[in-house]
């Protein structure tokens, strides 16, 4: 292991999936993880597979699949999660099993109801366990940042004995600061007699707007392995972002003296696809991959950008996957082209229909639309490799009604299985109005959660994107639908989550009855 290469691993796919609403489904998962393969992400953490059997699959799909990176499982200290972790991984080149156990006093008095000794005794247990089912085990000290040293000490002395090759003092609860997170890092280190036999690792949580920072801190001290989220996805105020901390590495190579293995230039589209999945839409002032992140709009920065790039540019935008032309494709664009293009945006298709249907798509929007952007493509195409997604629910003839001082009002042909119904409604916007009438006919008594819109591109013809979140008795779909009409998009939408519904293409909450 070379001393001065970090080890990033992503957990998107399990701590941000655990964003309320940001839940994912197997063949999304799949997506996602080909894209981090392909940024040479080292270890993709898949899942929770004891979470739900839809987690489980997904992990297990991800093992099958993914081939250049370590792919991990979660699982807490307890017998069956570990074997069901052990499971999920079985078909991977390189699986890892990733076990925690809380060890600061606050959990494990109220939380486990444990004593120190026991939660010791227990993790040496599980440590092993882990290890005869998988050579590669990490363990996390769960609110390792706010445990006692002298605990600290001593539960990572023992699990590494145990077995651990990685040993992760997360910053559960986003409480710490740079200094003293580091520092904790360089004490451990140095008092942990058996230290050396394994890799440290920091995963840190944004409650304070710290997690990168935190991050950098216990690199600088030691830790080898970084774990982050694309766009800092993650429960409650999200985890430490994965461009921020690579990019920040990159870019400061003189002040880190390390490298990772990460090419950037994926970095863009990924985002975007993992963005478009969850619903949860980018911030324009985002590091990295914000809309602005690379735009300079006052006058001085750009007089002195353009006589010298470096006066205000510390990146270059094309490094992380911006393109400075992004227009790619028109009305007269080929197959090849278009094919090529998605090619090399990481999208592929399953079959040669979907690629057909991508094709009609693209045509479809070249004709209202003059410039195709990037942006459009992918929009194009999100989710267009979800498998067994009944297309019960279609419509036709929409025709939205707002004037001033009148009850705007919607009216569609719903097709039900084939079947028409003709169905108007009011309501407090056009949209809401169109929602109201499809919900006349379907009656689906499902929860709207979330409703979203935004421009893919620039300027008025831009594609609108919409995404409808509904939950129906605990489970959660993201309808997504594209149009350079917004109200034809969301209805596209709201069918799209009915579908999906229907099809019993859901994603449970990864930690609900408790787990
Ligand atoms: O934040 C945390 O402590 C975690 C652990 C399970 C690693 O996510
Ligand atoms: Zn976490």
């Amino acid at each position: 292991m070379n001393k001065n290469q970090l080890i990033v691993f992503d957990t998107t796919l399990r701590d941000g999936e655990q964003s309320p609403g940001a839940s994912m489904t197997r063949d999304e998962k799949v997506r996602i993880a080909k894209m981090l393969e392909k940024m040479n992400v080292d270890v993709i953490e898949a899942g929770f597979a004891i979470a739900s059997p839809g987690d489980f699959e997904s992990v297990k799909a991800v093992a099958e699949q993914v081939k250049d990176s370590t792919i991990c499982s979660l699982a807490r200290a307890v017998t069956i999660d570990i074997e069901r972790a052990g499971e999920a991984i079985k078909s991977a080149n390189s699986g890892r099993i990733h076990t925690f156990i809380a060890t600061s006093p606050i959990h494990m008095k109220y939380k486990l109801m444990m004593e120190p000794e026991q939660v010791l005794e227990h993790a040496v247990k599980m440590v092993t366990l882990a290890r005869d089912l998988c050579d590669d085990v990490e363990f996390s000290l769960e609110d390792g940042s706010r445990s006692e040293f002298d605990f600290q000490c001593r539960i990572i002395e023992a699990t590494i004995n145990a077995g651990a090759r990685t040993i992760n003092i997360p910053d559960t609860v986003g409480y710490g600061v740079p200094k003293e997170y580091g520092s904790m890092f360089k004490r451990v280190i140095e008092n942990v007699p058996n230290a050396d036999k394994a890799i440290f690792s920091t995963h840190c949580h944004n409650d304070l707007g710290l997690a990168v920072a935190n991050s950098l801190a216990a690199v600088e001290n030691g830790a080898r392995q970084v774990e982050c989220t694309i766009n800092g996805l993650g429960e409650r105020a999200g985890n430490a972002s994965l461009e921020e901390i690579v990019m920040a590495i990159k870019t400061r190579g003189d002040a880190y003296a390390i490298t990772t293995a990460i090419n950037p230039v994926h970095i863009v589209s990924t985002s975007r696809l993992v963005s478009s999945i969850t619903g949860f839409p980018v911030q324009p002032n985002k590091a990295i991959v914000g809309a602005n992140a690379f735009a300079h709009e006052s006058g001085i920065h750009q007089d002195g950008v353009l006589k010298h790039r470096e006066t205000y540019e510390i990146m270059q935008a094309e490094s992380v996957g911006w393109k400075s032309n992004k227009l790619v494709l028109g009305k007269h664009s080929g197959r090849a082209a278009v094919r090529a293009r998605f090619d090399e945006l990481g999208i592929s298709f399953d079959s040669q229909a979907r690629l057909d249907d991508a094709f009609r798509g693209f045509k479809e929007l070249a004709d209202k639309k003059h410039e195709i952007f990037d942006e459009d493509l992918q929009a194009l195409v999100s989710g267009v490799n979800e498998p067994q997604v009944i297309e019960k629910y279609t419509f036709s003839d929409l025709e939205a009604i707002s004037k001033s001082g009148e009850k705007p009002s919607a009216s569609l042909i719903l097709h039900v299985d084939g079947n028409r119904h003709s169905c108007k409604a009011e309501g407090d916007g056009v949209v809401d109005a169109a929602f109201k009438a499809i919900e006349m006919v379907v009656n689906s008594n499902s929860d709207l959660k979330l409703y979203l819109v935004s421009a893919v591109t620039e300027g008025t013809d831009s594609l609108g994107e919409v995404t409808v979140r509904l939950e129906k008795n605990n489970a959660i779909v993201n309808g997504i639908g594209t149009d350079t009409d917004i109200i034809a998009a969301s209805v596209k939408a709201y069918l799209n989550a009915l579908n999906l519904l229907d099809s019993g293409i859901f994603r449970a909450h990864p930690q609900k009855d408790g787990i």
